[in-house]
């Protein structure tokens, strides 16, 4: 029990936060817009609500904020704050994972076929040209989803429902479930990519996955495989990414995360036609932010009541299991 806690929102954008009157009945609330702002609190503060700021900077108050023990990430990668000494000051980190499934699902799908069904090359066609050549049809394909957690899995069905056939790639194999045909381990990815017409990465950064999409991976695909990438940039080493495309080792790319964001102007990737850029924003449905407030609210009672919280991380791992696996 931690009768009316005292709990920072934390954000550095302007803007209107939704409706925190729920949270407002169990806790007390006070608003910062950075680190500095927390100061005076930081002797009392029980939770943090951590939305768009240097989040890297919540790891040095931790010394002088004794009775912090929870923190809440709007974002379901927490790699710009993750860390043991988190748990070793006793704080459990819970992440926004599930909030952001359907739409990074509903994205996939539509990337997939902005390629296949040729819209990406339709939408760039010169006034009066009228060019032959068909569609690519997604049913009977293969696609294979590297990051097989709540997200993965979510994508699985909606490609799925399109008629592919999926298959995936997670830290642990595990058997085929309704969704994936099989679930192989890491040390099977290259195989895996091999069979794949699709290859989705939903991937988070942690040392292990840090460049996955290596030459090697890429030469490992289909010369027709299409690549998509909604986890993390830093998996992918980028120039074998740009290479491959620029001679033909796969066939396109849509890409939402970059090693540098925002995409710089003078990356290749803006200019290639068989690539389809997304500014970070293929899981910001409209209404996201009323959907991290009632995770919030929920994991706000949990904590409060002496329960255990939705979406703990792993601060060893870096991320939730069962959310970006
Ligand atoms: C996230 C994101 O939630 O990429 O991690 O938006």
């Amino acid at each position: 029990m931690v009768p009316r806690p005292l709990v920072a929102i934390v954000d550095a954008v302007d803007r209107e936060l939704p409706d925190l009157r729920d949270a407002a009945e169990i806790a007390r609330l006070v608003e910062a817009t950075g680190v500095d702002d927390l100061e005076a609190h930081l002797p009392e503060l029980d939770a943090v609500f951590a939305w768009n700021f240097d989040r890297s900077t919540l790891l040095d108050v931790l010394p002088r904020a004794p009775r912090l023990r929870w923190i809440q990430s709007i974002s379901a990668g927490v790699e710009d704050f993750v860390s043991p000494a988190l748990a070793a000051h006793g704080i459990v980190l819970t992440n926004a994972a599930g909030v952001y499934d359907a739409g990074l699902a509903e994205s996939v799908l539509g990337f997939l076929l902005a390629l296949s069904a040729r819209i990406v090359e339709d939408a760039r066609l010169e006034p009066g040209a009228w060019p032959s050549g068909g569609t690519r049809l997604l049913r009977g394909t293969t696609a294979l989803v590297v990051g097989a957690g709540s997200i993965g899995t979510e994508v699985g069905r909606l490609l799925r429902a399109a008629g592919i056939h999926v298959r995936g790639v997670a830290r642990t194999p595990r058997p085929p479930d309704g969704t994936f045909d099989a679930i192989a381990g890491p040390e099977e990815l290259h195989a895996e990519l091999g069979g794949a017409d699709h290859v989705v990465n939903v991937l988070p950064i942690t040392d292990p996955t840090r460049g996955v999409f290596d030459a090697g991976a890429f030469a490992a695909m289909r010369p027709h495989a299409v690549f998509v990438n909604i986890g993390r940039g830093a998996t992918v080493d980028e120039p074998a990414l740009i290479e491959a495309l620029a001679h033909g080792r796969i066939a396109g790319a849509a890409l939402d995360v970059f090693e540098v964001e925002p995409l710089p102007a003078e990356s290749p990737l803006w200019r290639m036609p068989n690539v389809l850029v997304s500014p970070h924003r293929a899981g910001d449905h409209e209404g996201w932010q009323t959907d991290v407030v009632a995770l919030f609210v929920d994991n706000l009672e949990r904590f409060v009541a002496g329960e255990p919280l939705r979406n703990v991380v792993d601060v060893e791992l870096g991320y939730a299991p069962g959310g970006r696996s």
